[in-house]
């Protein structure tokens, strides 16, 4: 047993596509206790919203039921919300108020400023930093509805769920030791997904700044299929063993990589003039963060470093973009404490 004795609970990572359960007892390569992974079938869950309970029920219990090397060691789940399901925003709070009065002015700042009802949200804030004179605060927010639909399926399935997270969260939390960062550094970490792409900029302090763009690996390969006149799957096809390395390809999955980098641009210029800090790489993760080249040619247009993410765990032969996310939640699941958590 590790000297912290066992986990206290497991990560689920559950995106419309597939699910990864991971349990871990320590830090190292071979910390995991557990870990499982299924493909969801269409339809079960879509974006990031719980339209099938009874089957996603079923696959629960199947990861569980088959989770190796061992079964977890409790029923308690840290589980990661999708970022297309969460409300993030940044406030400063004057260090005057009290610690009493914080909670209510969070909630103030957050009704004036976030795109969301908080009346019928779940919401939770942290302090990422206190300089001279105010407190730099995080807050994330996601519709109560889907954080109630994700609580009860857990339940059905036997499940207990203590943690709900923003999933850029757990991100960030398996790819990047801030001890790791200077002062003035800042990071992305690019999550280029099926449906949408994740941006988040991130620094010493934490979080700073995450946003979606709806353009990801179904747009790689429509825009395939449409430009070489062939199906969508023989388009997924060359796609995944081509990519880049194609320049008829290359062209065409340029066309789609422009928006994304625009955005990148101008959320990183932002970032930059707000925080004073400089965004010196880019990590790259997300199922699109396997095409051939594409670290390359990101790099080559963005002209900072590109690398693909490494998680601090492996597991059988899943590759490191498919655990990115969950290794993140199997972290927090040791300690379970501190953090954004939208279960009350
Ligand atoms: N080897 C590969 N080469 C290119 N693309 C790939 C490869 N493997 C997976 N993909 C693409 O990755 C995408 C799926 O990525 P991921 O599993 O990160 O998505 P997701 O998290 O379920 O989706 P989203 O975040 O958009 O909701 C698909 O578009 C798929 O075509
Ligand atoms: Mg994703």
């Amino acid at each position: 047993m590790s000297l912290f004795g066992k986990p206290k609970a497991f990560g689920l990572d559950l995106s419309d596509n597939a699910l990864y359960l991971m349990e871990v007892k320590g830090e190292s390569a071979s910390s995991v206790t557990s870990a499982a992974h299924f493909e969801l079938p269409k339809g079960l869950v879509e974006d990031g919203k719980v339209l099938d309970q009874e089957q996603l029920v079923d696959y629960l219990r199947n990861a569980v039921a088959e989770s190796q090397p061992l079964a977890p060691s409790s029923n308690n789940v840290v589980l990661g919300l999708p970022e297309s399901q969460t409300y993030i925003g940044h406030f400063r709070i004057s260090k005057e108020i009290s610690k009493k009065e914080l909670l209510d002015e969070v909630y103030a700042e957050a009704g004036d400023n976030m795109p969301i009802d908080l009346e019928n949200a779940a919401w939770d804030y942290e302090i990422l930093a206190t300089t001279e004179d105010a407190h730099e605060i995080l807050f994330a927010a996601a519709s109560a509805e889907v954080v109630e639909d994700y609580e009860h399926a857990m339940n059905l399935a036997g499940l207990d769920l203590k943690v709900l997270e923003p999933e850029a969260l757990a991100l960030s939390r398996s790819l990047i030791k801030p001890s790791d960062l200077e002062a003035d550094q800042g990071v992305a970490i690019l999550d280029i997904g099926a449906r949408t792409s994740n941006l988040q900029f991130l620094d010493k302090m934490g979080l700073q700044l995450s946003l979606s763009v709806r353009v990801a690996g179904n747009d790689f390969t429509a825009a395939i299929a449409k430009h070489l006149k062939i199906k969508v799957d023989q388009a997924e096809i060359a796609k995944r063993s081509k990519g880049f390395g194609d320049a008829k390809i290359a062209a065409t999955l340029n066309t789609i990589m422009l928006p994304l980098v625009n955005e990148f641009v101008e959320a990183r210029n932002f970032y930059e003039a707000k925080v004073i800090r400089k965004v010196t790489d880019v990590i790259l993760v997300g199922g699109s963060s396997a095409m051939p080249g594409i670290d390359q040619e990101l790099q080559n247009l963005l002209r900072i470093p590109v690398s693909l993410g490494v998680p601090p765990f492996s597991f059988t032969d899943l590759q490191s973009h498919q655990i990115a996310a969950v290794s993140g939640l199997a972290m927090r699941g040791r300690i379970l404490s501190s953090g954004i958590n939208f279960i009350a």
